[in-house]
């Protein structure tokens, strides 16, 4: 009998320690999810095990390695954070197929089930966001997952309906029109740098404009074109007032898309918050790149209990 209960009591004991949380314990790594539809993804975790989760998630064309000033201010102040490339984008696998946001809300599912993210919130870059949407609107049995949203620099409606007033083009910060979306698509590999470029205050280095561009690369052009069709084309509007966690929704006043139409998805969701970076503050497209500072700290106070 002795011998058993001293087993017994070792295992017990083994147990106990490995379920206690060490809020120091740091552990970078990188790995692979792979989606329903059989396509691997890259992703990369970084500090204490048991710190507060984040995800961030890049937009179109853009890559996880874009956020590494968010990945490194957060891993080292204790969060949990998690980043990942979609599929055909980045390090992550590049099939021919499955080029439409549906699908890269399921890839974004089958993420946070295979990472078990619980109590996580979510930052959300530009088609990042409309990802996030379509997936608060398809998997409603896992929206228990997501403690926050930030929502940043997307408008609910890309396109403006050919119908409308110009006011209601305005109310949404519609950025194209239906043949701009098909000039871009169809023109894609002349269009990409200057579209880039047009992301970014005129204060970004060439250095680090040539390496975003170098990011955007990693995504074929026909991919990307196929994608920013299917993007392009969605309309969010109804998902909004759905959305029952706080969302705290940044805009920039001299971003690509006018900084009224991004606050307006605030005021769609219920408790939505809105902050616009002013001209000052770099408000561009990328203010998480150029003022990372103001971004990280203003992140920081929205997620943080
Ligand atoms: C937590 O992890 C750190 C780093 O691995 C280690 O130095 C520390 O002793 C651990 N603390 C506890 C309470 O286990
Ligand atoms: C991404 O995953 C592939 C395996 O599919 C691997 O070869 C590659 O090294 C990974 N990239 C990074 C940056 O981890």
């Amino acid at each position: 009998m002795k011998p058993l209960f001293l087993l017994a009591g070792f295992l017990h004991g083994l147990h106990a320690a490995s379920l206690k949380p060490n809020k120091t314990k740091s552990c970078s790594k990188t790995g692979l999810v792979t989606t329903q539809d059989g396509v691997h993804l890259n992703y990369t975790q970084s500090g204490p095990l048991a710190g507060q989760k984040i995800l961030f998630i890049p937009g179109w064309r853009q890559t996880a390695a874009e956020w590494k000033k968010q990945v490194e201010y957060f891993s080292s102040t204790g969060y949990r954070v998690t980043a990942y490339d979609m599929r055909g984008h980045g390090e992550s696998e590049k099939p021919d197929f499955g080029y439409r946001i549906s699908r890269f809300a399921a890839d974004l599912n089958d993420l946070l089930n295979q990472l078990d993210l619980k109590d996580v919130s979510i930052v959300a870059h530009s088609m990042g966001s409309s990802i996030s949407w379509a997936w608060w609107d398809q998997y409603p049995d896992a929206r228990d997952r997501i403690d926050r949203f930030v929502f940043v620099d997307q408008s609910s409606v890309l396109t403006a309906d050919p119908h409308w007033t110009e006011e209601q083009a305005k109310q949404v910060s519609a950025l194209f029109d239906p043949i701009g979306v098909y000039d871009l698509a169809d023109d894609m590999t002349a269009q990409t740098p200057p579209f880039v470029r047009s992301m970014f205050t005129d204060s970004i280095s060439e250095a680090d404009f040539e390496w975003v561009l170098s990011e955007n690369k990693k995504i074929s052009d026909k991919n990307a074109a196929t994608l920013v069709i299917d993007h392009a084309f969605r309309d969010w509007r109804d998902v909004l007032p759905r959305i029952h966690v706080p969302s705290l929704v940044i805009a920039g006043e001299v971003s690509v898309n006018a900084a009224p139409g991004i606050a307006w998805v605030a005021t769609q969701i219920p408790g939505g918050k809105s902050y616009t970076f002013t001209a000052e503050e770099k408000g561009s497209h990328f203010m998480f790149w150029e003022n990372p500072e103001r971004f990280n700290s203003i992140v920081e106070d929205f997620i943080t209990p």
